[in-house]
């Protein structure tokens, strides 16, 4: 029977344990997505093990392979195509995007970023939020626009921050939340509860005032 699911294709760069949690999520059949390919800009990562484990086409498209951001990205765009999905799904994809790219994919390309956004967009979230002196950190799924780790926000999680916590303590438990937090986010967008119109994200019909707290 064909599938009416949402097709998706994910996007890695490396151990892919959000990967993992669609992989795991889409194996309920009320789950309204279902990956088509996972695409990983670097060879021998174990996010992509795990979509051949889970029966999923991989691809790889190495950005070394290409003289510049515009050339790999239209490569990019082409195999993603090849798909023909309704989502786009960062999943830990390490690579700055043009904006001819993000705009391609205007309203059907969600990432997971860990922090609670607007806080501390780019590398390093852990340590940042520790550094000031945070009582609370976590992640954030948003649709992507031009602007790096920006655009509307979907769903947040919050984790308390603890005294002489590490970043990487931290970050094991904002990761725990990423993998209940993007299944669930994806589920909303591939079904049609939450969208988005004008940059602001409605659920069921109603403007979210912010983004939804896990
Ligand atoms: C996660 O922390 C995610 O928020 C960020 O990159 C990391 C990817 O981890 N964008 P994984 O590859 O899904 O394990």
């Amino acid at each position: 029977m064909p599938s009416t699911r949402c097709a998706l294709v994910v996007l890695i760069s490396g151990s892919g344990s959000n990967l993992q949690a669609i992989i795991d999520a889409q194996k309920n059949p009320d789950f309204p997505a279902e990956i088509s390919a996972v695409i990983s800009n670097k060879t021998g990562v174990k996010g992509l093990e795990r979509a051949s484990k889970a029966g999923i086409a991989t691809e790889i498209v190495s950005h070394r392979d290409y003289p510049n951001r515009e050339i790999y990205d239209a490569e990019l765009a082409r195999v993603i195509d090849r798909y023909n999905p309704c989502l786009v799904i960062l999943a830990g994809f390490m690579r700055i995007l043009t904006d001819d790219f993000v705009n391609r994919y205007a309203g059907r390309m969600l990432n997971i970023h860990p922090s609670l956004l607007p806080k501390y967009k780019g590398l390093n979230t852990h340590q940042q939020a520790i550094d000031a002196g945070d009582r609370e950190h976590g992640a954030t799924v948003h649709f992507v626009t031009p602007d790096l780790d920006s655009g509307p926000l979907i769903i947040q999680a919050r984790v308390a921050v603890l005294e002489d916590d590490t970043a990487d303590a931290l970050a094991a438990r904002v990761l725990e939340k990423e993998h209940i937090i993007y299944p669930r986010a994806i589920s909303q967008v591939a079904s049609g509860h939450v969208t988005l119109a004008n940059e602001v994200v409605s659920l069921n019909g109603e403007p979210l005032s912010g983004p939804q707290q896990l």
